[in-house]
Formats: C-alpha cells, structure tokens, sequence
C-alpha cells in the first residue's frame, strides 16, 4: 500500500492563483465561436461573449485570462481591434490558417470577458513585428486615467474609464514565431520595449513578463538573464516580473503527435512520462534562474502548456482543435501537482488554451458546448488557489509502464487554506491497477468534507457533444476513516481530490 505523509502545520510556499490560469489566442475557434459569438448572434450572450460557456468558465474561477496570443500577439496591431466593428481592419492570421481576422474582438472585448469572467488580465504585447511606440501606446489607451489624445479616443470608443492591466508579456516566443531571435539580441530589445510599458497608476503596477525558453533552452533562459540582470542596477531585477517558459505534451514528438482519442496503452504511459517532465524543465530552468535571482522576486510563467495532438480528422490543421480524453484529466492532474509543488518559483501557469484548441476545458459546436474532462480536473483543482503548500511525500509508491513510459504510479500535492482547510489531490498514472493508500498528517481528528473523483469507463473516455457526461467530477467514495487514519483506494487511471477539516 502507498503511504501519503502530510506535515500540514509545515507551509511550504503560497500557491498563487494565477498557476490556475489560461490562455485565449486568436487561433481557430477560440475567440470566435468559442468565447465570442458577437452581439447579435442568436447563441445567448452578453455583450457578444457566450452565455453558456462564460458560465462555465466562472466555476473554475478563472484568475488570469492570457490574449491575444501566441505567435498571433507578434502579428497584432492593437489599433486594427478597436473603433466601430465596420470599420475595423482585417488582416490575414498567417499563423493560423491564414483565415482573414475581423478584428471584431479587440482590447475592449478583451477586457469585457475579463471583467465578466472576474479574472485578471494579461496582454501580451507585440515586439516581433511591431514598435516601441505601439507597444507604449497601448499601455497609455488601455490604463491612463488622465486627459490625452488616446485615452479620449478610448472614451469614445466606449469606456470612459481605464482597465487594469496585471500582466503584459513583451513577446512572445520570440526565439521563433515572435522574430526567430537570439537571445541576447532579445534580451537587449526586451530591456528597451519594456522600459515603455509604463505605470500610469503606481498604486496599480503592470507586472512585466519577459519571453523565456522553449523547452529545455536553458541557454535562451542563461543569456536573457545574463542580458537583462546587470550588476549595476541589481534593484531591477532584470527589468521584470515573470519569465515565461513554454512546453507542450506531444505523446511521439512533435512531428508525429499521433490522435487525441486513439491511443495505446504505451501511448498512454508515453505521454503521462512526458507530462512528468514538467518537473525537470522547472527544476533546472528554476536553478538557473537562482543564480541572477536568489530571493525568486521574478517568477517562472509557464504560459502555454498541455497536450497537443493531431487535430480532429476533417477540421482545418491550422485550427489546432483536438478532443479530451482521460489522458488529459492526467495531464492536468500531473502537471497542476507539479506547479503547487513549485510554486516557490512558478507564479502563474496558462493552459493552452481555454476553449477549441489543443487542451482545452470547453468545446463548442454551433450552439452545443460540452466540458472536457481537462475541465473537470481544473475544477477539483480550484481549491489549491490562493492556499498555502505544505510539506508532504508519497512512498512505497509501485512503478506503471516500461521503457519510455516508466513512470510512478501516483502524483500529489496538498495545501492548506485559509480557514485550515486541507485539500489533498492525488493522480494515479497506472492505466489499469487500483492504487491503496494510506495517508498520514501530524493532527487528529481530521474529518473528509469533500471528496470527488474524475474517472472515466476507459482510459479513452471522452465527452462528445452527443454524449457530453460520459467524464463528470463524481463523488469519490471509496474511502474510511476508520480507527483515526485516511484510508482510499483510487481506482486506475483517475485524479481524485479529498477535503478534509476538522
Ligand atoms: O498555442 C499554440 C501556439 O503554440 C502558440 O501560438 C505559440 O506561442 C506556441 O508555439
């Protein structure tokens, strides 16, 4: 039997909400048709934002919502996404399908989802193909309260007042689709653009995101700092808040994803492992980090991670749109455990990405919307935002699947809220054993308050706009308390999340 030991009175690091965060990109039917249908479409909506899936989202308690993209936010011009809708400049998504962009949704849409989502807002500006001066000027449109020229057109366009900006990302991949640099030439434009986003409420400081590695670049992650943390001005701290760090699950590499839905159970092993290596790319990216940023004042931004498949058979490839199954349920319970676990250093995390691309919480067909079992596993998650991280470890914990796919059966991690509340979430990576275990905290008397499981028939089960239910967060019984300990058996293939208080 697996044990689970748990110092809860040990807080480890405070998980920041925005760990649970996501990610929005003008590709395929995110924005349009996913999030936004428009004023007057007959799918029930508020301001042009989808009434259904708005809900939703707002059960997940979104904290960050991250937009325009992407590689898409190297190609945006702000100013095509505002003024009258007629009016407004098209322009070709080259990266995406090359399908003409109406600029419908723009900054002041943005803002309205966010502001009925109730989350925060991250902008991620231009530098692969835009200016200083763009860049600055959306700063100033966006969060000047003054009298200017721009924000008297921001008023005309319809919002007197100015929005918060929390975070905004200057570039975005910019060792690739955001400019193909090298990472000391991004470094030094990083330091320029950055000094433009200016704080025009100091009560309300933009925290500023400089574009980290892909992967395991940890030569892009060492030259960018080595760039931008100098010795003479050590109280800058390289000029920023949050370095980004991208990686994405592709189960064979990335040339041969293979399908979202149709997998082995070698595939299934392969892909849990590479999710698993979240925690290396952290650790090691973390180190380097350590070096220029002993005290992690900056923190790492994982803003787009998830699996990524082949799309869907006869949908557009340059959509990205692929189904959920029960090995995304593991992704997400995996990868959220490791970012509680490292969340002394990771300070917001963005799932690529909301709805209709690659590992998303939503799909959506016409007016029908279903949640992907992704979504589910968020959902149990959202009590660890906000919480403290305590100390805890599993042992005697069995080995699933061989060669590439060796991984530990379990995953966990565990936080304490505000009111004492523990929330513990365990993943079992086993495609077909039921793991036992034995949990074990340093008080008495605690009492399960909740407890719920997202499992499905089939390692490959999955929710079709058909047969939306066939992954729901259920109830997890199979538990006792019984002569004081936390007993539970968690059957294969599943992510259960257990509250307890006492
Ligand atoms: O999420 C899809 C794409 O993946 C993003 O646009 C880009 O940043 C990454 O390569």
């Amino acid at each position: 039997m697996a044990k689970l030991t748990i110092h809860e009175n040990d807080k480890v690091s405070h998980i920041e909400p925005e760990i649970y965060g996501h990610f929005s990109e003008h590709l395929g039917r995110c924005i349009y048709g996913g999030l936004y249908v428009g004023e007057d479409s007959e799918i029930p909506n508020v301001n042009g934002m989808r009434t259904d899936v708005v809900e939703a989202l707002k059960e997940l308690k979104v904290p960050v919502l991250r937009w325009p993209g992407g590689c898409f936010a190297d190609e945006y011009h702000w100013r095509d996404g505002i003024g009258p809708k007629e009016s407004r400049k098209r322009m070709i998504n080259t990266n995406w399908g090359g399908v003409v962009e109406s600029n419908a949704f723009g900054t002041h849409e943005y803002m309205e989802l966010c502001r009925q989502l109730g989350c925060k807002t991250y902008i991620n500006g231009n530098v692969g193909s835009g200016t200083v001066r763009e860049m600055s000027e959306w700063v100033e449109y966006m969060t000047f309260a003054g009298q200017s020229p721009l924000t008297m057109e921001r008023k005309a366009n319809g919002s007197a007042k100015p929005w918060r900006v929390d975070y905004f990302g200057v570039g975005n991949e910019n060792w690739g689709c955001g400019g193909n640099m090298r990472p000391e030439f991004y470094g030094n434009l990083y330091r320029q653009f950055q000094t433009y986003v200016k704080n025009y409420n100091p009560r309300r400081k933009i925290k500023k995101i400089c574009c980290g590695a892909n992967v395991d670049d940890y030569e892009w992650t060492k030259t960018v700092l080595e760039t931008t943390f100098t010795r003479s001005e050590p109280e800058q701290h390289g000029f920023m808040d949050g370095l980004s760090l991208h990686y994405y699950v592709h189960p064979y590499g990335w040339k041969h994803k293979g399908s979202a839905t149709q997998f082995t159970v070698d595939g299934w092993y392969a892909t849990l492992a590479k999710a698993l290596y979240m925690d290396e790319l952290i650790t090691k990216h973390g180190k380097i980090m350590d070096k220029y940023d002993p005290k992690k004042r900056v923190g790492l931004i994982v803003d787009e991670w998830g699996g990524w498949y082949d799309v869907e058979p006869d949908t557009n490839p340059g959509f990205l749109y692929q189904q959920n199954t029960m090995r995304d349920a593991l992704i997400a319970g995996i990868t959220l455990n490791i970012f509680n676990k490292h969340s002394d250093r990771v300070k917001m995390a963005c799932l690529a990405q909301m709805v209709n691309v690659l590992q998303s919480v939503v799909l959506t067909e016409g007016d029908r919307m279903l949640l992907t079992p992704t979504y589910h596993v968020m959902h149990m998650y959202r009590y660890h935002q906000d919480a403290n991280l305590v100390s805890s470890e599993l042992s005697d914990v069995k080995a699933a699947g061989t060669g590439d796919g060796a991984v530990p059966m379990l995953t966990e991690s565990v936080s304490v809220d505000a009111d004492g509340v523990i929330t513990i979430t365990v993943a079992n990576l086993s495609a077909d054993e039921a793991a036992p275990v034995a949990v074990t905290l340093d008080g008495e008397g605690y009492q399960v308050a909740e407890a719920k499981i997202v499992c499905g028939a089939d390692i490959h089960s999955h929710n079709t706009f058909d047969d939306p239910h066939q992954v729901a967060e259920q109830d997890f019984l199979d538990y006792s308390t019984e002569g004081g300990g936390l007993h539970f058996v968690q059957p294969a293939a599943s992510v259960v999340a257990l509250r307890l208080k006492k």
